[in-house]
């Protein structure tokens, strides 16, 4: 694999997609442990996401044995790295199943104090990803421009706005016209076992699917160890993890 060309795309584009580099990726249903914090839509039964699942051993006896992660992301972000937020996300018919189009790093910045943008995103599909089955959309390039408006952005906490289709620090309908119009929108299909690398502040979200329960994809958001935070984060520790340990790669 040309990790360089990868890399390059990655910095450029603000996102580059792998398809099908996992022979093996973790069963969803070893994530469903008492330890993980489900998300449910707006009808309080449907299961949106799945929170907060670093320390389920399945899933750390896999992450461990992920060179290419830790080549990417000691590459990308230049240090060791812990998880600040792992989740599922699950995709069904309902209104609700939305992701408005927003960055995720204000999320970080504002909530969670983090000054820098020393976070990456990967995507490992646990299913596979069609086009209608609600895929991840993202603006290439928008990682690199901001709205007047952004620069002095602030909000106050809620746990709804953090998880749920009434997404905060999201983008209106006009604002992002102006972003697609300026730079395209791809959507992110591929087989199950793919990898799809994002910037945290590239624009993207994702519509609803044909059919319930349709693609699970787990979102990881790897931090630079050396990325403090200067405050505590009012968040709870499956949305901000206080836990800094590097992950501990097996060769
Ligand atoms: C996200 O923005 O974190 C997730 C979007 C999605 O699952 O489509
Ligand atoms: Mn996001």
């Amino acid at each position: 694999m040309d990790i360089e060309a990868l890399i390059k795309n990655y910095v450029e584009q603000g996102y580059v997609l792998i398809p099908e580099v996992f022979c093996h990726v973790p069963s969803f249903n070893d994530l469903l442990d008492e330890g993980a914090e489900p998300f449910y839509e707006q009808d309080q039964s449907t299961l949106r996401s799945l929170y907060g699942f670093h320390n389920n051993p399945q899933f750390t006896a896999w992450i461990e044995k992920q060179r290419l992660l830790c080549e990417i992301t000691q590459r990308i972000l230049g240090d060791q790295v812990y998880l600040h937020q792992t989740k599922v996300n699950i995709k069904n018919q309902q209104e609700s199943s939305v992701w408005p189009f927003h960055r995720d790093f204000p999320f970080w910045k504002v909530f969670d104090y983090f000054p820098e943008n020393c976070f990456l995103n990967a995507v490992v599909y646990l299913d596979d990803v069609h086009e209608g089955s609600g895929e991840l959309e993202v603006i290439p390039g928008s990682h690199r421009e901001f709205l007047d408006r952004e620069a002095n952005e602030h909000t106050d906490y809620s746990l709804e706005g953090s998880a749920s289709s009434d997404l905060l620090f999201s983008f209106s309908e006009e604002e992002k016209s102006y972003f697609q119009h300026k730079y395209g929108l791809e959507k992110t299909t591929g087989p199950k076992g793919s990898l799809l690398l994002f910037d945290p502040n590239l624009i993207h979200g994702s519509g609803v699917s044909y059919r319930d329960f349709s693609r699970k994809i787990m979102i990881l958001t790897f931090n630079a160890c050396s990325n403090l935070p200067s405050n505590d984060s009012p968040r709870p520790v499956y949305l901000c993890n206080t836990d800094r340990t590097p992950i501990a790669w097996k060769n």
